[in-house]
């Protein structure tokens, strides 16, 4: 998978790029590429954002900004880009992040993700420039890298090869291996730790016992309480 971040801030995804699932799907072929908005803006001195039309607080990044950061990557129009690969924008109004999308997204073999800044983007590049809008839930944060880092950190980890274990990506919360319930519980040695015992069932070594036990959790675990009553 090839994904490319457009941001202001390149060098945060330094420390993200070697993290160790990251780093073997890097390893493994994937490439993370980051372009910066400032080293492709038409304007002087490095300018990428303005004060809103109509007045408010804050900064809008620029169409034309974005425009000639995108053209300078594809060697393309913008527009014609975003019909050839996915090109999100990371908005805290987007459509939310769960399973089911990491797994679509995915299944690509390109992506594009724009991070805005301050006010977030000239409403002109989410209706003329991006295919999807993407939110990592219902609150601002101060730009869209973080929200990038979570998109490419949930897409990564199911790749083949960058958990190490096929299977962990698999079987987990909210997968569709699960029917999109919450994972069952896990336990590991001590089997007793100040009187908190493990379930018999786990050490039984009955593994169709076991499955349907992790099944029933899971399902309970799913149910509006969560299974989350304290004792
Ligand atoms: N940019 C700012 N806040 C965001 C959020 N919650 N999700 C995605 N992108 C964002």
């Amino acid at each position: 998978m090839q994904i490319d971040v457009f941001t202001l801030f390149p060098h945060w995804f330094d420390w993200f790029r070697g993290q160790r699932h990251v780093a073997n799907a890097l390893a493994l072929g994937s490439e993370l590429e980051c372009v910066d908005y400032r080293a492709h803006t038409p304007l002087s001195a490095g300018q990428v954002d303005d004060t809103p039309f109509g007045g408010g607080a804050g900064m809008v990044l620029r169409v034309d900004v974005v425009e000639a950061a995108l053209r300078a990557r594809y060697d393309d129009d913008p527009v014609a880009v975003r019909e050839r690969r996915r090109v999100v924008a990371l908005t805290p109004g987007g459509r939310m992040l769960d399973d089911a999308l990491a797994s679509e997204l995915a299944a690509e073999e390109e992506l594009t993700l724009l991070c805005g800044r301050y006010e977030g983007f000239d409403e002109r590049v989410l209706e003329h420039l991006c295919s999807d809008q993407i939110s990592i839930g219902r609150y601002v944060l101060a730009g869209g890298e973080l929200a990038a880092m979570v998109v490419c950190d949930t897409v990564l980890r199911k790749l083949p090869g960058a958990l190490g274990h096929e299977e962990s990506a698999h079987e987990e919360s909210f997968s569709a291996a699960l029917d999109g319930a919450p994972e069952y519980p896990h336990y590991t040695r001590p089997a007793e730790w100040r009187g908190w015992s493990v379930p018999d069932v786990l050490l039984s070594g009955h593994h169709a016992r076991i499955r349907e036990w992790r099944a029933e959790r899971s399902r309970e675990r799913a149910e509006p309480s969560g299974g989350a009553s304290l004792p």
